[in-house]
Order: structure tokens, then sequence, then C-alpha cells
């Protein structure tokens, strides 16, 4: 048995709960999603022998995801014996609750977040986010500077007619010399498909400014270089974003968790689906269940 991913696979992304406190139009459905029973949702030691098995078979950067990772109780402690594991851990969040854990983060190990954050707009916010705070995302994204983690990323989702006239203002935010703001194109997965045709427009990525980029998932797919695999908040490796396929990890042990990754790692394809709406994302769960 080899005893290494045999791909460059180097990224594990975790997502550690389903749950999210905002309910993004282009994410959440209206009802917002189904409730799981807590038993769906992995314990926090079964993560991190997870974890533990993909570290020993290459992976060396971890981030945490959701859902919105910070709902999920003990997420300090987690990500503290995450941090143990010697991966570079970082985390994406949507900023409501980050001003309350930056701090105790960074202390746990995480040593960058990435923010999602579509528009800096209180109005348009509370709108796209079905009732959110753009003021308590701004002051989690004050705590995380202050805490240390640095460099900050913004990860935008390019939304038209939402926050196409907003690049002045994320730009403004490169200003200071560290934030970075990512345009993610919007792709059809989830809610995300029926709001594609008249939501997706993009950036080229030659024409932004310093710290302004594009990450362009639709326009260029970058499969052949991809180096990651996703957990499951409720224990599957999803090899690849956007294609149906996942492999359960949950209650398997020593070898037979590290074959079962291996496994997980060799079914990556080669490229995944067209991302239009006509050929949109095969993946069974939307974003909201994934994490960005
Ligand atoms: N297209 C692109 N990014 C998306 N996200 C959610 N849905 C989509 C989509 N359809 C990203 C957002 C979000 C995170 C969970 O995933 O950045 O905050
Ligand atoms: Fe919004 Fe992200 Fe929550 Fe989805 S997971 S509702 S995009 S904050």
């Amino acid at each position: 048995m080899t005893d290494t991913f045999n791909r460059s696979i180097s990224y594990l992304r975790v997502s550690v709960t389903d749950r999210c406190n905002l309910r993004c139009r282009y994410c959440m459905p209206e009802g917002g999603i189904e409730r799981r029973g807590h038993s769906d949702i992995l314990r926090s030691e079964e993560i991190i022998e997870i974890c533990s098995a993909a570290v020993e078979l290459g992976i060396t950067k971890i981030r945490v995801t959701g859902g919105e990772p910070l709902v999920r109780k003990g997420i300090t402690e987690l990500c503290a014996e995450l941090g143990k594991l010697g991966v570079e851990l970082t985390l994406t969040t949507n900023g409501i609750l980050l001003a309350q854990y930056a701090a105790a983060l960074y202390s746990a190990g995480v040593s960058r977040v990435n923010v999602s954050l579509d528009t800096l707009n209180p109005d348009r916010f509370r709108e796209l986010t079905r009732g959110g705070e753009l003021s308590a995302v701004l002051r989690g994204i004050e705590a995380a500077r202050s805490a240390g983690m640095s460099p900050l990323k913004i990860n935008a989702v390019a939304l038209r007619g939402v926050n196409d006239d907003e690049f002045e203002a994320f730009r403004q935010l490169t200003l200071d010399g560290t934030t970075e703001v990512r345009f993610i194109e919007l792709m059809p997965i989830g809610e995300g498909k029926a709001l594609w045709d008249s939501s997706f427009y993009t950036y080229d990525n030659e024409k932004l400014p310093p710290r302004m980029s594009v990450i362009a998932p639709v326009s260029h797919a970058f499969c052949p270089d991809c180096n990651r695999l996703r957990l499951t908040a409720d224990g599957k490796i999803k090899p690849c974003l956007h294609s149906a396929l996942e492999l359960n990890v949950r209650g398997l042990h020593g070898d037979n968790l590290r074959s079962a990754l291996l496994d997980a790692a060799n079914a990556k394809p080669e490229r995944h689906a067209g991302l239009t709406s006509a050929a949109p994302s095969e993946s069974k769960r939307g974003m909201n269940r994934i994490g960005g």
C-alpha cells in the first residue's frame, strides 16, 4: 500500500457544521436547511482522527469551514487540537461571530481567516443575507487584524445587480497594504443554479490592482492543479467540489481510514462539469453544506 497521496494533495478543507447564522440568497434556501440530527455531525474526536490520518498521508494545510464554523460549540478547542497536527491552520467565516472569537482562535493556532463578505453596504447586506448585520462583520475583521491574523482575505462573490458597483469600495480595503480582496465567480451550485444566468459576472485578473484578484472556477477550471480534498460535517470525503461522488470515512480507523482517504484522492476526476446553467455542478450538496 502506498503511504502517501500520489497526486500532490496537500490541502484539506474541513466542514465542521452544516449550520449557518446567515441565509445568503445565493446559498441558503428561503426556509433555511433541514435541521440535521446532532448525531449526523462528526464529533470533535472523529474530526481530529480523520485529519490526523490525512496529515500522515501528506496533508500540510487544513482550512476549517462550514456552514459557518463559528456556530459550532467548542470550535476554539477543536481548532487547538487541529493546530497540534503541525499543519498550516486557517478558517473561513462569514465574520458575524468573529469579533468574539478572533483572539482565542489565533491563540489556538489559526494563523489567518478568510472572511466571506459580498457587499459593504449595510442595507444590501441585510437584504442579501436575509437579515445580517454588516457592522458585526466589520468588527470581526478589525478583531482578526488586532489579533495578528495577516494577511486578511475577504472573499466577495461577484453578483450582478448586487455588488457590481462596489469595486472601488472593496479596493479601498486593500489600501492598508495587508488586506486582500478576492472576487469569487458565482457557481451554478445549490441556490446559485437558479440565480446564475441573471447574476454571474467576472473580472479579468490581469487588469486588477495589487491585492485584488478573481477566483474563477467558472471561466478557468483549475482542476488539473487542484490539490484539495473536502471532509463534510457528516464524515464523507468529497474528492471534487462539483462531483456527486462522496466517500464515507466515518467509523473507519487506522489502515482502513488511511486507505479510504487514498481511494478518495485517487477518485479525483480529471476535470469537473462545465459549470454553466445548462451544465451545473453535479454536487449533491450546496455550498452551505460544503463551505466556501
Ligand atoms: N458560488 C460561489 N461561491 C459560493 N459560496 C456559496 N455559494 C456559492 C456559489 N453559488 C461561497 C461564499 C460563501 C461560502 C460558504 O461559499 O463565499 O460564503
Ligand atoms: Fe451565506 Fe456563507 Fe452562510 Fe451560505 S454559508 S448562508 S454564503 S454566510
